[in-house]
This record gives structure tokens, C-alpha cells and sequence, in this order.
């Protein structure tokens, strides 16, 4: 008896979704040493048309195998231990981390200890840690400070970047700016790092360039000192500044990079939400060369200056601020069933979802 189904992108076109049944039984202990994950909801944002639109050069499609042509999306998600024919793991456990957009997922748990577990499984062995990690609920820092399941799911990858991003920024030349420039300002990383840059010690001025229509939605968000358009990157201030790019949109780097020439100190580039933007020549562009932001080795040089107990209280409590600060901003939407998960992702490929919309889908 079929008892799932998954959706499964073409990995030729992106725009094509498809759902496949999953060949589990229900009521079945899944194999000795493997665990039957139900899963209750996971992310939709930028993010995921990113994580497929790099699949083929990051490996993505590797964590969870699909037919041929077709690829899962990892995003992150929440999901529930349904049987388990492990001894060390219990079910009915929930736990957070990345999972196809599916309604279960057999895993092959090992590393087992109080927080959590890794999936042991052949196409997931040489996977970074954070990506076949499933975290305990119940005893996860992070997840007992949100009070809303949702929310986490939605913002917790963004934030940890933004974290990791603040980070990178701080440990080079930081105390030289005057301001830092956001582009893409309207996305939930970018206002992650407009929050976390607000609360250092001595904060840069922030500003966040966006969308004309999405001006006035980032700037209630209260992030920022200032937001601006595309339009108006000629009124930016100038002086000592760094720039966090997550447009990758050239022509947004060009016209940034003319306007403050040699005041730009450094030119990070984080993300690429600007998906249909025409390329652009930026490798001769004036002021600081573009540096692609490296999640891994801002990671691992953080680790080497402070200890893990440390950098997770630090986390949480940056997180607990994001939570409390943006409480009531948000609009969160849940998104159920095959065909209404598909419409949301065709709309994240867009860039059609709010900027206050948090979308959550379940295949439940
Ligand atoms: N490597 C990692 O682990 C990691 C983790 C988190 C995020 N990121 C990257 O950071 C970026 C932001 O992700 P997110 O989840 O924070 O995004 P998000 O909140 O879903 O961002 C939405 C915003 O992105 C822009 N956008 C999205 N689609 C667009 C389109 N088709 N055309 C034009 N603009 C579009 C718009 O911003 P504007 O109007 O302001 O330009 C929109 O308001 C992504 O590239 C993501 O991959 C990477």
C-alpha cells in the first residue's frame, strides 16, 4: 500500500514539478538500523529556487535520490520520528533539519547522542554536517526558543547565514566602515543581518537597497537606518562602506560599485535572488574586488576563536531578539498538499511572495 509522496523538480526545467507516490507501507517497521521520518512542514523561500537553481554544481540533488532527470530540493523542515527500527531512537521524536518536500523520508541513523542524529545513508555519506543532521526538538537551543514551529522553519537557515554573515563581516575591517550597504534588502537573510549589524557594539549605519515596491514593507520592518530602490543608489552616502550583495545582479554591482569607487572597502557576495537579471561584466568593477561569502570557513575561523557552548548562546540569544523584534511583522502562511505547494514554489521562482509572507508547505 502506498502510503506517500514527494515532489520531484525536473532538473531540466526548473518551472516543472511533479509528484511521485512513495513506495513505503504503512503500519510496516521500517528496516532493522533505519527510521521512518513523517514529515510535518518545510521551508519555501528564495532559498529554495537557489538550492535548486545550484544543485547540479553544489551536489544538492545528491541528498536525496530521484528518479532520472528529476532532483529533490532539500529545505529545511520539521518532522516527526513515525517508527523506528533503531533501539536508540525513539518514536514520536521531532526533529528539525533538511528534507526533501515529501511526506516521509527513511533515514539510517547513526551518530545518535541527546541532541540528535545523522542519516547514515550511502547517498548522504561526504555531506556537510549541518546537511544530514536532524536536531531533537526538545532539547535544541534553538527550537526552545520558538515559540512558533513555523517561524523557525521559515527563518532558521537565513538567520544562522546571517549570523555567520555578521560574523565574516566583523572579523575584517568592520571597525573602518561607516555603513554597510544591503542589497536584496527585502529578503529574510538580508534583514537578519540588518538586525544582527544594528545590535554590535558600535553599529555601521545599515542600509538596505530593494525594490521600489518592497521599500516600504522592509522599512516597517525597523531593520535598517535607511532603505532605498535600485532606482536611487546614486543618493547613497559616501564614505568608508562594505556591501552585502544578495541580488547577484550585476547591474545592481555596477551601479553600487561606480556610485562609492574607492570608499567601498569590501564587496561580499552572498546570495543570487535576482535570478532573471541579465548578466553583467563585474570582474573590473571600481572599489573593492567582489569576495564570494564562504559559509564553511567564516564557520570554521569562528570556531577556532570562540568555543561551541559560546557560539550557541550567542545564537540563541540573537535569535531570541530576531523573534521579539519582528513579532507580529511576519505573515505566515501555510501552504498544503501537493498542487498548493507547487503554486507557492512557482511564486518564490517569481518573486512574487510578500516580503512579510513566511510560506510553510506539508505534503501531509
Ligand atoms: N547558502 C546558504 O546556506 C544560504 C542560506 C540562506 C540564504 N542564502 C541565499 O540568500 C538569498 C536570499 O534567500 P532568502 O530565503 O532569505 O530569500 P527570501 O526571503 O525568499 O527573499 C525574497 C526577496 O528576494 C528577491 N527576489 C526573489 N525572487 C526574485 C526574482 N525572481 N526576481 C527579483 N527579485 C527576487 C526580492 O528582494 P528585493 O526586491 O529586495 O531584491 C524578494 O523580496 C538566496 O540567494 C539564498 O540562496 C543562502
Amino acid at each position: 500500500m502506498t502510503l506517500g509522496s514527494s515532489l520531484v523538480v525536473s532538473r531540466s526545467d526548473l518551472d516543472h514539478m511533479v509528484v511521485r507516490p512513495s513506495v513505503l507501507t504503512d503500519g510496516s517497521t521500517p528496516p532493522t538500523g533505519s527510521a521512518l521520518l513523517a514529515i510535518e512542514s518545510f521551508a519555501l523561500s528564495t532559498h529554495t529556487v537557489t538550492t535548486a537553481a545550484s544543485a547540479d554544481s553544489t551536489g544538492a540533488w545528491r541528498h536525496f535520490p530521484a528518479p532520472d532527470g528529476f532532483g529533490h530540493i532539500p529545505t529545511f523542515g520539521r518532522a516527526r520520528v513515525a517508527r523506528s527500527g533503531h533501539p536508540d531512537l525513539a518514536e514520536g521524536l521531532e526533529v528539525t533539519g533538511y528534507l526533501p518536500m515529501a511526506t516521509h523520508l527513511l533515514v539510517t541513523p547513526e551518530r545518535i547522542d541527546p541532541r540528535g542524529f545523522s542519516d547514515g545513508a550511502p547517498h548522504r555519506r561526504g555531506s556537510a554536517a549541518v546537511h544530514d543532521r536532524y536536531l531533537f526538538r526538545a532539547v535544541d537551543p534553538t527550537s526552545v526558543a520558538s515559540e512558533d514551529p513555523g517561524l523557525e522553519v521559515a527563518l532558521r537557515p537565513q538567520f544562522t547565514m546571517a549570523f555567520l554573515i555578521v560574523a565574516g563581516l566583523s572579523a575584517r575591517r568592520m571597525d573602518e566602515v561607516a555603513a554597510v550597504v544591503v542589497t536584496s534588502a527585502s529578503c529574510r537573510t538580508a534583514l537578519g543581518v540588518a538586525h544582527l549589524l544594528g545590535a554590535l557594539d558600535r553599529p555601521p549605519a545599515v542600509i538596505g537597497v530593494t525594490r521600489d515596491d518592497h521599500v516600504a514593507d522592509t522599512t516597517s520592518s525597523g531593520c535598517y537606518d535607511r532603505v532605498l530602490s535600485y532606482r536611487d543608489v546614486a543618493s547613497l552616502p559616501v564614505g568608508p562602506t562594505m556591501v552585502v550583495d544578495f541580488s547577484g545582479d550585476g547591474a545592481v554591482a555596477h551601479d553600487v560599485h561606480h556610485h562609492l569607487g574607492d570608499s567601498l572597502l569590501r564587496s561580499i557576495v552572498v546570495g543570487a535572488t535576482h535570478r532573471n537579471a541579465a548578466p553583467v561584466d563585474t570582474s573590473a568593477l571600481p572599489g573593492a574586488s567582489r569576495e564570494l561569502f564562504l559559509a564553511p570557513e567564516v564557520a570554521e575561523d569562528l570556531r577556532r576563536r570562540v568555543d561551541d557552548t559560546a557560539i550557541e548562546a550567542a545564537f540563541t540569544d540573537a535569535w531570541r531578539s530576531f523573534l521579539r523584534r519582528l513579532h507580529g511583522w511576519w505573515e505566515p502562511r501555510e501552504v498544503v498538499g501537493p498542487d498548493a505547494v507547487v503554486e507557492a514554489y512557482l511564486q518564490a521562482r517569481e518573486g512574487s511572495v510578500g516580503v512579510r509572507e513566511l510560506v510553510v508547505g506539508s505534503l501531509r
